[in-house]
C-alpha cells in the first residue's frame, strides 16, 4: 500500500515485543481503560499499575465512581499528582450517570465534551474499548510520526498537529485497533524513543525519513523561541 503497511509491521512488532500483561487489559472495559488512560496521561507505568487496582478494587465501576464520596476519589488519588485529574474523572463520571445511563458514550464528541478527555484520550478509549477506527495523538505518537513521515515544525503547532492527525487516520488498520493504539505507544516508549531510537532493530528503518536522510537529531522539531 501507499504507506507501505506500517500498520502492518508495527502490529508484528507489537506481538513480539508489546505488552500483554497490562491490568487494564484484563478485562479490557470501557471504564478500566478511561481510568488507565487518566491515570497514564502524566503518569509512567510501572507507577500506574499499583494506584489502578487499589482504584479498581475499591470504585470497581462508573456507578461506584459516580457515588462515591469526592475525598475517596482524591484519597485514590493520594501520591499520583496531577490532581485536576482526579477531579475531572470523578465529574465526568455524574455527567455519564446523568446524560450516558451510566455508560461513557461511544462517540467521539461526546467523549471531547467530557472533563479531562481530549481528542487523543478519547481515540486511546474507543480503540481500546470498543476497537473502533480512533486515531491517537500524543507525544510518542507525534514524535514517530515527525520521524517517519519526515514532518518539519513544531508537532505542537496547529498546522503541523492538523498534519499528523491526518497521517494517524490514515495509517489505521482494517483490524485489531486496540492493538494498534498499543502498539503505537509501546513503539514510541520502547523503540523509537526520544533522546535513543533502536533504528538499527527497527521494522520501518528501510522507509522512515529521519532515518534515511540522517536526521534523527532534528525530528520532531523542538518548541521555537
Ligand atoms: N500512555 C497512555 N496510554 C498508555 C497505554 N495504554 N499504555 C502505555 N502507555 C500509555
Ligand atoms: Fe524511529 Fe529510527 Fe525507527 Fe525511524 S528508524 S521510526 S527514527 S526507531
Amino acid at each position: 500500500s501507499a504507506r507501505r503497511d506500517i500498520a502492518g509491521r508495527l502490529l508484528a512488532w507489537f506481538d513480539r515485543h508489546g505488552r500483554f500483561d497490562l491490568p487494564w487489559q484484563h478485562p479490557r472495559t470501557p471504564y478500566r481503560v478511561w481510568l488507565s488512560e487518566i491515570m497514564l496521561q502524566q503518569t509512567q507505568v510501572s507507577v500506574v499499575t499499583g494506584y489502578f487496582d487499589r482504584f479498581i478494587k475499591a470504585l470497581p465501576d462508573l456507578s461506584a465512581l459516580a457515588h462515591a464520596p469526592q475525598d475517596d476519589v482524591l484519597a485514590l488519588w493520594s501520591g499520583l499528582g496531577y490532581y485536576a485529574r482526579a477531579r475531572n474523572l470523578h465529574a465526568a463520571a455524574k455527567l455519564c450517570a446523568e446524560h450516558h445511563d451510566g455508560d461513557l458514550p461511544r462517540d467521539l464528541d461526546a467523549l471531547v465534551a467530557l472533563p479531562g478527555i481530549g481528542r487523543s484520550t478519547a481515540g486511546a478509549i474507543l480503540s481500546q474499548a470498543w476497537g473502533d477506527p480512533a486515531p491517537i495523538l500524543d507525544g510518542n505518537v507525534k514524535r514517530v510520526l515527525c520521524r517517519v513521515f519526515g514532518i518539519d515544525g513544531w508537532p505542537g503547532m496547529p498546522v503541523v498537529e492538523k498534519r499528523l492527525w491526518s497521517i494517524a487516520e490514515t495509517l489505521l488498520p482494517q483490524t485489531r485497533l486496540a492493538d494498534w493504539t498499543q502498539a503505537q505507544m509501546d513503539f514510541g516508549a520502547t523503540l523509537c524513543t526520544r533522546a535513543n531510537p533502536a533504528c538499527a532493530i527497527c521494522p520501518l528503518q528501510d522507509v522512515c525519513v529521519a532515518r534515511i536522510e540522517g536526521r534523527i537529531g532534528e525530528l520532531p522539531a523542538p518548541k521555537p523561541g
